[in-house]
């Protein structure tokens, strides 16, 4: 192209090393393989510009290579600042070409951005001028941060002002406003442009999809969406058998300190809590849960854990887990509370679960860096207590997120989705939807066969009797898996 590529990552000379993780991975993505071979002739993406917002992985890696191997151009970036593997980010960005040469697609990232870096990444990604277009036409999204700027942007430019940043706003929120102010006087019109260009986005994760629907109920959602999370192939699988290999990987990598025999405590039994507890019982821990849902709590209690309020138990825990979703979940009392040396993690999406800002402002609390993304923090009282990846996802701060074969579950969910949504608009009006049950069942059934699954046929009979088609859906839209 007459336009050199543009990105931003950390190194690319390490693109080799990064392109043999993705050959590696590419073997253990069989759904998004397969979805390659079955639809790359067809290029349905042709003419998709996919703006991505995702953590930038391997896996993701292997990801954004399907969406141009379906004839889509894509820009992206992290959806956390402690998320990237740099390799992969510089193996996405040389593609087929050389370090000299870069031929792959744009990436901004690279592990360890700070706030200001992470939002100058975001808006890059919307920046389509050197591909001759003003923005998107397709958002990708893990957590709804570029979908939040879009509809923020939109919603300042209709008012005319963006608000002054608070003192008390949460640090992150300043930076986007400063970021908006900066485009509403720079380039008024701009988002509301944008927006117009996007037919629509799919969004990864439970915490994206809350958002999109909060959007909806305020009328003020401006593109159809696809809520990828709530997937079957996604949510059972992805949330809980991925963080059940990854949180483990992140705390071994951090802390390298026994599980076995340890009281750890996950907050929420949720899909992610599910798999975090069995994880950590699975290395013999003695694990506590605590819930606000009496559903989830009972289901905790038949599963055999123990159901506690943090309050009646924190002085015996050794590894706290937060999987909530939900804000203000670890305190800064609670964090007081903790025994010496306590280890304390993140695994829901956003850094607001502990309050982190609590202890920045902290008396006589100081923070000693042990290595990257490993925080002791020694408390007035005398102890202190070990914070990973400063209160952010843990698994992907401190390990390599969710391993390849259940990311390929999430991602040909994801690819599914892209295709859908650029293919079909008139099918998918201004809403959160979700991918037909047919889809869900076909992302399950491209993944069997490596795993040596051998599928049960219903004969013509059985199929009249149990009333389903032989070739599926099988189950009703509300049964829950
Ligand atoms: P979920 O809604 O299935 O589970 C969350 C659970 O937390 C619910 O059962 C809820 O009742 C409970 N809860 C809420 N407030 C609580 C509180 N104050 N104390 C105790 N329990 C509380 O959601 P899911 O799918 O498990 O996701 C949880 C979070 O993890 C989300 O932020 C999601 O985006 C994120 N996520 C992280 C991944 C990772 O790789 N670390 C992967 C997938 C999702």
């Amino acid at each position: 192209t007459a336009t050199p590529l543009q990105y931003r990552v950390a190194d690319l000379s390490l693109a080799e090393s990064g392109r043999h993780q993705i050959r590696l991975a590419e073997h253990e993505m069989p759904g998004l393989m397969a979805l390659r071979e079955e639809f790359g002739p067809h290029q349905p993406l042709k003419g998709a510009r996919i703006t991505g917002s995702l953590h930038m992985t391997v896996q993701t890696a292997v990801l954004i290579e399907t969406l141009v191997a379906l004839g889509a151009e894509v820009r992206w970036a992290s959806c956390n600042i402690f998320s990237t593997q740099d390799e992969a980010a510089a193996a996405v960005v040389v593609g087929n070409g050389t370090v000299d040469d870069p031929q792959g697609s744009p990436v901004f990232a690279w592990k360890g951005e700070t706030l200001d870096e992470y939002w100058w990444c975001t808006e890059q990604i919307f920046d389509w001028s050197a591909h001759g277009h003003n923005g998107p036409n397709m958002i990708l999204d893990d957590g709804g941060d570029a979908t939040m700027l879009v509809h923020k942007g939109v919603e300042f430019e209709a008012a005319g002002a963006v608000p002054e940043p608070q003192a008390s706003d949460p640090a992150e929120w300043r930076v986007v406003l400063g970021v908006l102010a900066k485009n509403l006087a720079e380039a008024p019109g701009k988002w509301t442009e944008i927006s117009g260009d996007i037919i629509g986005v799919s969004e990864e994760t439970t915490t994206g999809v809350h958002r999109l629907y909060e959007f909806f109920k305020a009328g003020s959602l401006l593109f159809p969406a696809i809520n990828v999370n709530d997937s079957v192939t996604k949510t059972k699988f992805d949330n809980k058998y991925g963080i059940r290999h990854s949180l483990i990987d992140g705390l071994n990598r951090a802390t390298d300190t026994l599980i076995g025999g340890k009281v750890a405590l996950v907050a929420g039994y949720g899909d992610v809590g599910k798999g975090s507890a069995e994880s950590l019982r699975g290395q013999g821990a003695r694990v506590i849960v605590t819930e606000i849902d009496p559903i989830c709590a009972l289901q905790a209690a038949m599963d055999g854990y123990q159901v506690a309020k943090l309050e009646s138990v924190i002085d015996q825990v050794d590894i706290f887990v937060t999987s909530t979703g939900n804000k203000d979940v670890f305190t800064l009392d609670h964090l007081l509370a903790m025994k010496h040396q306590a280890i304390v993690a993140n695994v829901g999406h956003f850094d607001n679960e502990i309050d982190i800002a609590g202890l920045e402002s902290l008396k006589g609390a100081t923070s000693i860096e042990i290595k990257p993304q490993v925080h002791e923090w020694q408390l007035p009282n005398g102890r202190s207590v070990l914070m990973l990846s400063e209160g952010r996802l843990m698994n992907l701060g401190n390990a390599t997120g969710h391993p390849s074969f259940v990311m390929s579950t999430s991602f040909a969910n994801q690819v599914l989705a892209q295709i859908e949504l650029f293919q079909f608009p008139d099918a998918y009006p201004i809403g959160v939807h979700l991918l037909p049950k047919k889809l869900d069942e076909k992302v399950a059934r491209l993944h069997l066969d490596a795993l040596g699954v051998e599928l049960t046929e219903l004969s013509d009979e059985q199929a009249a009797y149990i009333g389903v088609a032989k070739e599926g859906p099988y189950k009703v839209d509300h049964y829950r898996y």
